[in-house]
């Protein structure tokens, strides 16, 4: 059981909480006086929220830890202060993302989406996964339906999901190299990755009652899709994310899976927005999903 009441001075943790729904998420979270940790690469950023949380009637708050996600040394770093300041965690949202529109390598030499659509949620979950253990987590993964097709107009043909090269996943620099690069199918490759991860953790963790559960929120004007709307429909920028769900909205599927009461036992799934889905067959390969973990753990090591 977990109900929204039930966080009232539990830790829960929202990473990419500067803007967007990450902002929408945590602002609930701290109006049901849960302790609410963010990592931000600029904790500047989190001021806006900073300032919303303590106006709130409630007992919630805020504690920024200053990390860049994109990279490994700020994804362990993050986590060793969280684990030093607390015990358990009851929650936690791997919401931080970003889609870049060109092929990038980060610190570590591996493409962007890889480091910042995938890793930080992998990094997050393992690295914190005694202080889950301790809270009975349920960790929720914030990814993309891009996952189950990358095609930006669907009005003809079937899916088309992100190829994975089974042999790309022992090695992380593998994973969106240049040759061939497609930045949608790119981000699309990272948002699976990360619920094929999620699958493999949440089958083996969940007899230690942390459940992990993987949304796509919805399309949402936020400023992620800024990056995505084509140069050519820029000046329409308004009247185009008027036809969109706002933050609030999209928060609100993300915010279901981690405090229905009706979800307790629910892992291992992936939904669009309400719906449970299915997902590309190789996210559920055990050999494919064991790969993975193998090689991500070799950077985490
Ligand atoms: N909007 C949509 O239609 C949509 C659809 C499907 C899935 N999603 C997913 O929903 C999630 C939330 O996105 P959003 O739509 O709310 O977009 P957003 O407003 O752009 O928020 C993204 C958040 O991620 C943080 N972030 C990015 N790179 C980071 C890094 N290297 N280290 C730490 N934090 C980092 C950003 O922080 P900064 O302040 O530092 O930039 C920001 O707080 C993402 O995972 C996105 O892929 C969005």
């Amino acid at each position: 059981m977990i109900g929204r009441e039930a966080l009232n001075g539990h830790v829960v943790i929202v990473t990419g909480a500067t803007g967007g729904m990450g902002r929408v998420i945590a602002l609930e979270f701290a109006r049901d006086g849960a302790h609410v940790v963010t990592v931000a690469r600029d904790p500047s950023r989190a001021n806006t929220l900073h300032a919303q949380i303590e106006n709130l009637p409630g007992r919630g708050t805020l504690e920024v830890v200053a990390g860049d996600l994109s990279t490994r040394a700020g994804i362990v770093a993050a986590t060793q202060t969280i684990r030093a300041r607390h015990e358990s965690i009851r929650v936690l949202v791997n919401n931080a993302g970003a889609h870049f529109p060109d092929h990038r390598l980060s610190t570590d030499g591996i493409e962007m989406h890889i480091a910042v659509d995938y890793l930080p949620a992998y990094g997050m979950m393992t690295l914190l996964q005694n202080e889950l253990r301790r809270g009975r987590a349920r960790v929720v993964n914030v990814v993309s339906d891009t996952l189950r097709d990358t095609r930006k107009i669907k009005l003809f043909g079937s899916a088309r999901p992100p190829e994975i090269r089974i042999e790309n996943l022992d090695d992380l620099s593998q994973l969106n190299s240049v040759r061939g690069f497609v930045p949608f199918q790119a981000y699309a490759r990272a948002k699976l990755l990360t619920v094929m991860a999620g699958y493999s953790l949440a089958r083996e963790w969940a007899a230690d009652g942390i459940t992990i559960n993987a949304v796509h929120p919805g399309i949402v004007a936020t400023d992620i899709i800024d990056v995505l709307i084509p140069a050519a429909l820029r000046p329409l920028r308004t009247l185009i994310r008027r036809t969109m769900l706002t933050p609030e909205q999209g928060a609100a599927a993300t915010l279901r899976l981690a405090t229905d009461p009706a979800l307790q036992d629910v892992t291992g799934r992936y939904f669009v927005r309400e719906s449970d889905t299915p997902t590309p067959p190789i996210s559920y390969d055990p050999a494919s999903q064991q790969r993975l973990r193998e090689s991500s753990d070799r950077l985490f090591r």
